[in-house]
């Protein structure tokens, strides 16, 4: 020991471990869709304008997505991709894989700032049936923190079945939503955006270095509901 050691370690309050659900009140916050005119958009849409939340969803023609809002109701409003973007906190985006690139690179400026949320499963099909597509960044999310360096990006509503989602008739989503993320405050965001669904879990799955294998699950997901005719989602057990 040097004459400048002290001889006991300075005395802290141990840090106390924050409640992984406790989570933020995100009922003010505006949530655009990116391709909110397709199956996914329109069933995350709904539920989550039914919850109470204002939601705004894209399209690559604003008249299209005006047309689907109404459809929808629940207070939805409707605007091309970019106004979508421009207007809102958090960004889900749902458009399919062969779009997915050009569409975060057309709208790298809007999304400057946003939360943005990455539902996108890169899939194949052939006559075995779905397969997972290999991303050369790793995965749909990580391509998307890769394309928007001035956003933060989130991953999560892979499981979800849009069929369901949209379906008027069910008044809750039986299933966990894996949420991953750099940010834990990005994460808890969009938890607690799940969490407004009735019967729906939001749960933190990871950094986006492991967001391949959440977008890929969605291949096995498809073989189950072909062959038990169900549309199948996830629950975690033991939390
Ligand atoms: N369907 C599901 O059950 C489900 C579940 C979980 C996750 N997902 C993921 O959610 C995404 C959307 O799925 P979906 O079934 O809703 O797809 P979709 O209906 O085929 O497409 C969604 C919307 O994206 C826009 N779009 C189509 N091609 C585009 C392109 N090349 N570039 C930009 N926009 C394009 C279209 O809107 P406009 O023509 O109005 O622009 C379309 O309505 C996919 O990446 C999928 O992996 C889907």
């Amino acid at each position: 020991m040097t004459d400048s050691t002290p001889a006991t370690a300075p005395t802290t309050a141990p840090a106390s471990p924050k409640d992984p659900w406790a989570l933020p009140d995100v009922s003010g916050l505006v949530v655009g869709v990116l391709g909110g005119t397709g199956d996914q958009g329109r069933g995350l849409a709904y539920r989550l304008a039914a919850a109470g939340q204002q939601v705004i969803i894209g399209s690559r023609a604003a008249d299209r997505a005006v047309a689907v809002a109404a459809e929808i109701g629940h207070g939805v409003e409707g605007a091309d991709n970019a106004e979508c973007a421009r207007r809102s906190d958090v960004v889900i985006v749902a458009v399919p894989w062969d779009g997915h690139a050009k569409t975060l690179e057309s709208l790298r400026a809007e999304l400057a700032g946003k939360l943005v949320v990455d539902c996108v499963n890169p899939l194949g099909f052939d006559k075995k049936g779905a397969y997972a597509l290999k991303p050369e960044e790793g995965s749909a999310a990580e391509q998307a923190a890769a394309l928007l360096p001035d956003s933060r990006v989130a991953a999560a509503f892979h499981h979800l079945s849009a069929v369901l989602l949209k379906d008027t008739s069910i008044a809750e989503i039986d299933t966990d939503v894996m949420v991953l993320g750099e940010e834990r405050a990005d994460v808890e965001i969009v938890q607690a955006l799940a969490g407004r669904v009735p019967g729906m879990r939001g749960v933190f799955a990871g950094r986006l270095r492991n967001a391949h294998q959440v977008e890929s699950l969605v291949a096995n997901l498809i073989s189950v509901n072909r062959r038990y005719k169900a549309h199948a989602g996830v629950r975690i057990t033991d939390i």
